[in-house]
C-alpha cells in the first residue's frame, strides 16, 4: 500500500518515479532532453512537448521494471500540473490521465514548487514532527522563493524575485559568457578557478521588502564587465566573472537567511530546486553555524525529478482539492500554495 506513480513533464526533464508512503524510492528515472535543446541555448517549448511524447512511454516502463512491482500495487498516479510550460504540461497530464482512466485508480495534481520544497523532506533525517514549522527556500529556474512552512500542505509565501530567478541567472550569464547550456553547473566549475573578489557585482536589496531578491541587475552587471572587455574576454577574465557573479548572487541568500533563521518559530531551514545542486552554495550554508539544522535534498532530487512529484502526492491522498479529473487543464502560471 501506499506506492504512488508520478509523472514530471513542466519543462525539459522527462521522468517517472514510484515512491512509496511518501519517502521510499522504488524507482526514480529522469529521460533528459539536453541534445535537442542546447543548440539553442535553451529550452524550446514545442520541441520540448514533441520529445516528451517520445519519452515518456520508455520512461514509464522502465521506471516500472526498476521498481519492479506490478501495477495492481499502485494506488494512485500523480502528475505535476502546474507551474510550467503549456505543451510539456499537456503532454504530461494526458498521459497521467489515461494510466488511471485504464487502472481505475486516482489521479493527484501536484505544484511542481512546492514538490521542490518537499525534496528535502525526502532525506532520511528529516522528521516533520521534529522539524517543521520550517523556512523554505525554492532555488531553481524558474523561481525564487522564500516560504514559512507549517506543515505540508501548508505555506506562507514570505519573499520572491521581482524579476529573474535565481537558476535563470546563472543561465543567462552562462549564456553572456558563450558557456554551455544549461549554464549553472558551468558557472560554478569555472568560478572554481575564478578570484570571486575581482568584481564588486552585487544584488540589490528591496528597501520596502527585505525578503524579495532581485537578479536582473547582477546580470547587467556582468554583461557591462563583459563589454568593457573590448571582445578581448579570455579564460581567466571568464573564471572571475563567474566567481564574482556566484559570490554576489549567493549573498543575498545568505544575507536572508542570517536574518529569518533567527526567528524562534523555524525548527530547520529546508532548500529545494536545481540550483542546490551546487556545492559552493552548500559549503557557505554549511559555514553558517546557523542555530537550526538546514536540510538539502539528496543529489538525484536536486534537478526536476518525479520522485518529489510521487512523494508529495502521498500527504494528498485525501485532500479532494488536490484530485484531478479528465477535465482538468494545466496550470500554467499556478501560484504557490494551490
Ligand atoms: O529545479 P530545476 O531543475 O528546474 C526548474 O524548476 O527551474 O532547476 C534548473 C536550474 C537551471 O537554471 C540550472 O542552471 C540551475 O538549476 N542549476 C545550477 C546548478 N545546476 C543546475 N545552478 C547553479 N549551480 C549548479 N551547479
Ligand atoms: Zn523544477
Amino acid at each position: 500500500m501506499g506506492k504512488i506513480l508520478g509523472i514530471e513533464s513542466t519543462c525539459d526533464e522527462t521522468a517517472i518515479a514510484i515512491v512509496e508512503d511518501g519517502k521510499r524510492i522504488l524507482s526514480n528515472v529522469t529521460s533528459l532532453q539536453i541534445d535537442i535543446h542546447a543548440p539553442f541555448g535553451g529550452v524550446v517549448p514545442e520541441l520540448a512537448a514533441r520529445r516528451h511524447v517520445e519519452l515518456l512511454r520508455p520512461t514509464f516502463e522502465k521506471a516500472l521494471s526498476q521498481a519492479n512491482i506490478s501495477p495492481k500495487d499502485i494506488e494512485a498516479i500523480a502528475v505535476a500540473h502546474g507551474p510550467g510550460l503549456l505543451g510539456p504540461l499537456l503532454v504530461g497530464m494526458n498521459f497521467a490521465k489515461a494510466l488511471s482512466l485504464s487502472w481505475g485508480i486516482p489521479l493527484i495534481g501536484i505544484n511542481h514548487i512546492e514538490a521542490h520544497l518537499y525534496s528535502a523532506m525526502m532525506t532520511p533525517e528529516f522528521d516533520e514532527h521534529v522539524h517543521l514549522p520550517a523556512l523554505g527556500l525554492v532555488l531553481s529556474g524558474g523561481h525564487t522563493s522564500l516560504v514559512e512552512i507549517e506543515k505540508v500542505g501548508s505555506y506562507k509565501l514570505i519573499g520572491q524575485t521581482r524579476d529573474d530567478a535565481i537558476g535563470e541567472a546563472f543561465d543567462k550569464v552562462a549564456k553572456l559568457l558563450g558557456l554551455a547550456y544549461p549554464g549553472g553547473p558551468e558557472v560554478e566549475k569555472k568560478a572554481l578557478k575564478g578570484d570571486a573578489a575581482k568584481y564588486p557585482f552585487k544584488a540589490p536589496r528591496i528597501k520596502d521588502a527585505p525578503n524579495d531578491f532581485s537578479f536582473s541587475g547582477l546580470k547587467t552587471s556582468v554583461l557591462h564587465a563583459v563589454k568593457e572587455l573590448n571582445g578581448s574576454i579570455d579564460e581567466g577574465s571568464i573564471r572571475d566573472i563567474c566567481a564574482s557573479f556566484q559570490r554576489a548572487a549567493f549573498d543575498s541568500i545568505e544575507e536572508k537567511i542570517q536574518s529569518l533563521s533567527q526567528q524562534k518559530r523555524f525548527k530547520s531551514l529546508l532548500f529545494g530546486g536545481g540550483v542546490t545542486m551546487n556545492q559552493e552554495l552548500r559549503r557557505r550554508i554549511q559555514s553558517l553555524d546557523l542555530k537550526i539544522p538546514e536540510f538539502f535534498p539528496p543529489k538525484d532530487l536536486c534537478l526536476d525529478n518525479a520522485a518529489m512529484i510521487a512523494g508529495l502526492a502521498f500527504h494528498k491522498l485525501s485532500d479532494p482539492l488536490s484530485t484531478l479529473t479528465l477535465d482538468s487543464s494545466p496550470s500554467v502560471r499556478m501560484p504557490f500554495n494551490s
